[in-house]
């Protein structure tokens, strides 16, 4: 069909974590414009596995934008050249023919390579286990109107919600930060009236858990911001740095008290 696209993939292949990776360059053709970039990769495992090579690893669950799976720096940039979406939603129309497309994993330490470029985030996992939750027994839902919320916490609120956990953010700074990501869900909760009770120690427990990982720290590049499929602000981690400091002078007072 007229449009469509002979393009060179360069994608990373590495058999697990200990082991040397590398580039892998493979010639697709005929490749349409309408496609999305994991339906391109569909039709590129498709070709390799016709040569008998192996599939190339790679992330994803929903196709929709919505689940957080996919995760892929192409041509260095988390989630590719587009803004605001996610590589599942991301379409091959954004590239032109005779293109070479770099596919390379997200790299950090905390994020260990399963395969090519499928990586372990279950360091998110455990920080949101560490204290991304609701804990006490609130009843059945109460009608709306029982629990007013001031309109501009709601927004923040759900603007924070629509973190999906990607990853996009340690992947785009050169710190391997996850603190957009790990501010997003400790400001989501701190904003809501149900999650207020257990703010400080929420946001203690998934700090700590988030440096045991070994993420490193956020130095204001904004890099995360730019990368995020979901439009998270960087406002959100001044809002945990704050949330984080006011926790640290309680609990310091409390043990203080309780040791006079
Ligand atoms: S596969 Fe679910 S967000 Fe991309």
């Amino acid at each position: 069909m007229s449009g469509n696209m002979n393009l060179t993939i360069k994608a990373w292949r590495q058999k697990n974590a200990q082991a040397r990776g590398g580039f892998e360059t493979i010639k697709l053709s005929n490749i349409s414009p309408d496609m999305s970039f994991l339906e391109m990769l569909d039709v590129m495992n498709e070709q390799l596995i016709k040569e008998g090579k192996e599939a190339f690893a790679f992330d994803h669950d929903c196709r929709e934008g919505i689940c957080g799976m996919c995760s892929l720096v192409i041509n260095g940039l988390p989630h590719g050249p587009d803004s605001l979406v996610t590589t599942c939603q991301l379409h091959m129309r954004k590239f032109k023919d005779g293109d070479t497309i770099v596919i390379e994993p997200w790299r950090s330490a905390a994020f260990p390579v399963i395969r090519d470029c499928a990586v372990d985030r279950g360091a998110f996992d455990r920080i949101i286990q560490a204290g991304g939750f609701v804990s006490i027994n609130t009843g059945n839902a109460p009608p709306a109107n029982t629990l007013p919320v001031p309109k501009a916490d709601a927004d923040r609120a759900f603007d924070a919600a629509a973190c999906i956990g990607c990853g996009a953010c340690v992947a785009a700074c050169k710190n391997a930060s996850a603190m957009l990501f790990v501010s997003a869900k400790v400001s989501h909760l701190a904003y809501l009236p149900q999650g207020k009770p257990e703010k400080q120690k929420r946001v203690l427990a998934m700090v700590e858990q988030m440096d045991k990982e070994g993420f490193g720290n956020c130095t204001n590049l904004f890099e995360c911001e730019a990368a995020c499929p979901k439009g998270i602000t960087v406002e959100f981690i001044a809002k945990m740095n704050r949330e984080y400091m006011c926790a640290t002078v309680l609990y310091a007072e409390k043990v203080y008290s309780t040791e006079a």
